[in-house]
């Protein structure tokens, strides 16, 4: 696993191709495959659940899924993805009754656990799990749409994550979402992220693995 992970996000992918798709950005040097799961009701927008992700694994695909859950209620969905194959399973912890119960949930399944943060939403949620996060991820436009511009506040809640991660010695991932490119990546990795939610700024060119190499340029800079 690279130091730095791409992870783009499928849903500016052309569904109507999805396995196929996967495939490419996979072949293009993507690490692993961000997953965003949007339920009407927690966010405005309606999109993909455990069936597509069981359907990818059937299809052969064998990178890790990140889940990104922008579901209330969460519960429900963790066991389903579970069994489809999810490697990485995040959501909201406003949209959770029981934050801890969550992640244990999502942890005794064998994935890895992580909490999501709007732009807006506080980190002090976080204080008293870190030892059952594997990952933070910090939303950088608010939730339910691809194509948005990156939020330039997150970059200071980029640098107090990162600390509070650094002070806990715990081995977590801090990831980033929304608005990300190759044209802002490297200030993102300089406020402390590691890995890179990209739809957009992926899927939305012809040669994805020429924007891929490119970010990996700019995260060496
Ligand atoms: C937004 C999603 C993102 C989205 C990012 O709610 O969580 O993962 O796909 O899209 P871009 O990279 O286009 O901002
Ligand atoms: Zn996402």
């Amino acid at each position: 696993m690279n130091d730095f992970i791409i992870a783009p996000s499928i849903l500016s992918a052309d569904f109507a191709r999805l396995g196929e798709e996967v495939d490419n950005v996979l072949k293009a040097g993507a690490d692993i495959i961000h997953f965003d799961v949007m339920d009407n009701h927690y966010v405005p927008n309606l999109t993909i659940g455990p069936m597509v992700c069981k359907a990818l694994r059937k299809h052969g695909v064998t990178a890790e899924i990140d889940v990104h859950l922008m579901v209330k209620p969460v519960d429900r969905m963790i066991g389903d993805f579970i069994e489809a194959g999810a490697s990485i399973i995040t959501f909201h912890p406003e949209a959770s009754e029981h934050i801890d119960r969550s992640l244990q949930m999502i942890k005794d399944g064998g994935c890895k656990a992580g909490l999501v943060f709007n732009p807006a939403t506080p980190l002090h949620y976080l204080k008293h799990v870190l030892d059952k996060v594997d990952m933070v991820l910090l939303m950088s436009v608010n939730p339910g749409f691809g194509g948005q511009s990156f939020i330039p506040g997150t970059l200071d809640k980029l640098r107090e994550a990162r600390a509070l991660i650094d002070a806990s010695g715990y081995d977590i991932r801090l990831e980033v979402d929304g608005g990300v490119s190759e044209k802002n990546i490297a200030e993102i990795a300089r406020a402390g992220a590691d890995t890179f939610v990209a739809g957009s700024a992926i899927f939305g060119k012809e040669d994805y693995k020429d924007v891929i190499d490119t970010m990996r340029k700019e995260l060496a800079s």
